[in-house]
Parts: C-alpha cells; structure tokens; sequence
C-alpha cells in the first residue's frame, strides 16, 4: 500500500476548524508536479485528483497513482498527499480502489436516489477496509456543455442524511455550484440550503465548481461547513494563458525554444502560483496549528 493518506481526519479537523482543503485535478505530468510544489511550498497537505477522463488520458489509474507516488519521491514531498478519483461512476470507483488510490468519490446523482443510496454504501464496504475513503454526491453541480447551462439540482436535505448514513467521509452537496466557468447570470451559492445541510449532518462537505467563485463567497461556504473545495477550470485558464503568452512573445523562436520542456514551463508555474493563491484563500494553513 502506498503512503498516501485517506485525508479523513484533516477534512474533519477542517471542518471544525473553519477553513478547507483544495482539491486540485491533475491531467498531466506538469500539473502533478506543480500541485505537489504548492502544497510543499506552503506545508499543507495536497489533495490530487484526477476525473475519469484525466485518468484515461494519462493512461489509467495505476499509472496516474504510480506518477504522483514517483513524485512525490523524486520531488522529496514531505507533506501528506491524498490520491482522490473525482466524479467517478461505480465502476471506476472499484477500479481506482484496486488501482491504489487513497480516496474515491463514487458520483451517483444521476442514478434514482436509492440506487445512489445503495451503490455509495456498497463503495464504503469495499474502501472503507482498506483505510480508502469515500465523497458521494447528493443533488448535482450544474454545468456549461455546448452552451446549455444547466443550474444543478439543489441537495435535498433529507437524502444527504441518509447518504452521510452510509459513513461516507465527504459529501459533495449541490448548491448552486457549477462547473466551469460561472455565467455572467448565476445566481450564486444557496447558502439556506448550505447550511441546512451543515446543520443534518456532521461529515465535511465539498464544494465542487470552486473556479471563479468570488472570494467572500468561498469564505462564507467554508463558514458554513465546506471543508473540501475542488478546483480545475481556474488551473486550466492559467495554464493556457501562460503558454499563449509565451508563444505571442515569439519564445519558441528563440534557442531551442520550441523545447516542450521551455514551452510548458511558465504553464506549470501559472498552476503552481494559481494553486498557492487558492491555498492561501481557504486557510488551509490553518490546519498546521
Ligand atoms: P471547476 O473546474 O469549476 O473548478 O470544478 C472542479 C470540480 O469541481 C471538479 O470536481
């Protein structure tokens, strides 16, 4: 078994605490490596995720598992690291168990809600044994797809008691969250039914969709009881401004300049700057004290 943790008891101390950890998607080598640089940089421990996507692109899960566990030797990381599978289906949570991760997200919102009931608890009896821990999904995170953008389903609160019933350890909640970039009309967070949620149930919450939203707004979510915030789309946008400028700046042209190694590099410390900002906005520092 790897020496990641399950990252149990530092969302649950978040949680207490008043502050969060970022949960921040990897989809390649640079962005593993400039996830795991932030978090070093600022001694907080890293929660890497990859989709089910991301980990098919990369080559699956065990390679995925096997990138961040060799980093995290070779870039001598000495804060905890949490190897999380976001939004997988049923089948990619048993397989990124197998695979070595150190906590699965098992998303059922699109199943009927005892089929979502069910499934979670079977993934709890699989990955709880194995000091793997477990996100569900209660209501749905909305989302731009083709220019369709759908506002999510609000949580109920009576669902995700019974999920957190199941002795999940996250529970990512629909508020008003989407993914992506935020439309100029959104509504914001639903901050009544966040904290009716805080108030049914003890396990730490996560914000999903945590790209663009406007800081105070985080701040009053983790007020409220977020302790995980998960974070892409704001990676992305850096990353891929900073490879344009490079390239508007005519970089490639220059010595060897085509290198992918010069390209990618103000890419990877666009991440890495991105990932420290977001830490320094959840106080997740907080949890060294
Ligand atoms: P963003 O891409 O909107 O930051 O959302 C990330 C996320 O919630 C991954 O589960």
């Amino acid at each position: 078994m790897s020496s990641f943790i399950h990252g149990t008891e530092i969302m649950q101390a978040a949680r207490k605490g008043g502050y969060a950890h970022g949960a921040y998607n990897t989809n390649n080598l640079e962005w593993t490596k400039a996830i795991l640089a932030a978090a070093q940089a600022k001694g907080v421990p890293a929660i890497v995720q990859s989709s089910m996507g991301a980990a098919k692109y990369m080559g699956g899960y065990k390679v995925v598992r096997q990138l961040v566990e060799g980093l995290v030797e070779s870039m001598n990381i000495t804060v905890p690291v949490v190897m999380h599978l976001d939004h997988g289906n049923f089948e990619a949570a048993k397989e990124a168990i197998e695979a070595g991760y150190s906590s699965v997200m098992f998303d059922g919102h699109d199943l009927p809600f005892e089929e979502n009931l069910a499934k979670t608890k079977e993934i709890v009896a699989l990955a709880h044994p194995k000091g793997i821990s477990v996100e569900a999904e209660v209501g749905s995170i909305g989302g731009e797809e083709d220019g369709v953008v759908g506002a999510g389903e609000l949580a109920s609160v009576e669902e995700a008691k019974q999920l957190a019933a199941t002795g999940i350890d996250f529970l990512a909640a629909g508020i008003g969250n989407i993914h992506g970039v935020y439309p100029e009309n959104w509504e914001g967070l639903n901050y009544d039914r966040l904290s009716e949620i805080a108030d049914a149930v003890d396990t730490p919450l996560v914000l999903h969709g945590g790209s663009g939203i406007p800081k105070d707004q985080i701040q009053k979510a983790i007020d409220l009881g977020v302790a995980k915030i998960n974070v892409n789309t704001e990676q992305q946008i850096a990353w891929s401004k900073a490879v344009k400028a490079y390239y508007a700046a005519n970089k490639d042209e220059a010595e060897k300049g085509f290198d992918p190694r010069k390209v990618l590099a103000p890419g990877t410390q666009a991440i890495q700057e991105t990932v420290e900002e977001r830490i320094d906005w959840f106080g997740s520092q907080k949890g060294n004290n």
